[in-house]
């Protein structure tokens, strides 16, 4: 029996010597999880602190990203809460979105619960008919919006109350047109800030996610010092597809404006790719503790044959994309909310 494992692991290595490097997929060695090599030393906190201060110093605009793009429709209202505002989404008849309260301006009907007809939202409660140009006479009025082909962002400007921006500050993606999109949403108890800081910890990767990565080494990380705005991390990385197979690529993450991580695909398999983490603020819970979101895009290409056919069949795709998400998710909010909690202590 040991003589057979022996035979299976000689030939099992023998195959991965022989790999041909230029194959996306590659083998992975088998490797116990409290063997790898512990990342500690090299995630210094004032690294990742300094680079939390310089995202949060960046302009927002007073842009928040609100919705997938693919959420708010013609056809119905959408309700979405940020930083306390109820709000509500739909489209006008050229397909353009409208944001606006979502709270009825006659008795404070929950706008997000009635239908839109004829491309105006109308009340459940008396019928009060809300066109997408707004009833001022009523003082609804609808906000500054953007949708930008994956996600629909709103101008807050009492929220953040910076200088507004006509447009927000959109992560350069590639071309939606031969690109798969696919956004999630997940829900924490943490504020933004909590969000960002777990993304700027590229270290915790292979040790916290080993079921998703390998062999993770950062490769460059801001200075602590740094003004210039070259703030970002690049890590070496390679995505299991299974346990003794992954797909290694070098990725960049930078942060374009404060609630928003970017990372970029520099090289490997899916370059130009991108994965953008926006972090929502909802509010306070009844608990009086912040909510927040985390709205995920991954704008994915490849000149791939079979990239191409995931495209056509996206709506199959989208899900299981969003599936992944969801479960490095799980336990980078879980990472998110126990910073919180720590900080709520102090
Ligand atoms: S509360 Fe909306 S019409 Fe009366
Ligand atoms: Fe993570």
């Amino acid at each position: 029996m040991v003589e057979r494992r022996r035979t299976v692991r000689g030939l099992t290595e023998a195959v991965a010597r022989r790999w041909p490097e230029r194959w996306p997929l590659q083998p992975l060695p088998r490797e116990d999880w409290a063997r790898q090599r512990p990342t500690v030393g090299q995630a210094d906190v004032a690294v990742i602190d300094a680079a939390v201060k310089h995202a949060l110093a960046r302009p927002s605009g007073n842009w928040f990203v609100v919705a997938d793009s693919r959420h708010v429709r013609p056809d119905r209202p959408y309700g979405v809460t940020v930083a306390g505002r109820e709000l509500v989404a739909w489209r006008d008849a050229d397909g353009r979105v409208v944001v606006g309260s979502g709270v009825c301006p006659h008795l404070g009907a929950p706008l997000a619960e009635g239908r839109v007809v004829d491309h105006r939202l109308v009340c459940r409660w008396h019928g009060l008919a809300v066109p997408a140009s707004g009833l001022p006479g009523w003082g609804w009025c609808p906000l500054p919006s953007h949708d930008d082909g994956v996600l629909v962002w709103a101008r807050l400007d009492d929220v953040d109350g910076e200088p507004p921006t006509p447009r927000p500050v959109v992560p350069d993606r590639p071309d939606l047109d031969t690109a798969l999109a696919a956004v999630t949403r997940v829900d924490g108890v943490c504020e933004p800030v909590d969000v960002v800081a777990n993304r700027l910890d590229p270290w915790h990767g292979s040790w916290f996610h080993p079921y998703s990565f390998a062999r993770l080494r950062v490769l460059e990380a801001p200075a602590v010092d740094t003004t210039n705005g070259q703030d970002r991390f690049v890590v070496a990385v390679t995505f299991r597809v299974g346990p003794r197979f992954g797909v290694p690529v070098v990725a960049e993450f930078t942060c374009p404006e404060p609630r928003t991580v970017c990372m970029r695909i520099v090289s490997g398999e899916g370059e130009g790719s991108v994965v953008e983490t926006h972090a929502t603020p909802l509010g306070a819970g009844p608990d009086g503790r912040h909510r927040s979101a985390v709205i995920e895009a991954v704008v994915a290409t490849s000149p791939r044959t079979g990239f191409l056919l995931a495209r056509r069949v996206a709506p199959a795709v989208r899900p299981v994309v969003r599936a992944a998400a969801r479960r490095l998710w799980r336990d980078d909010l879980a990472y998110a909310e126990r910073r919180y909690a720590l900080r709520r202590r102090d």
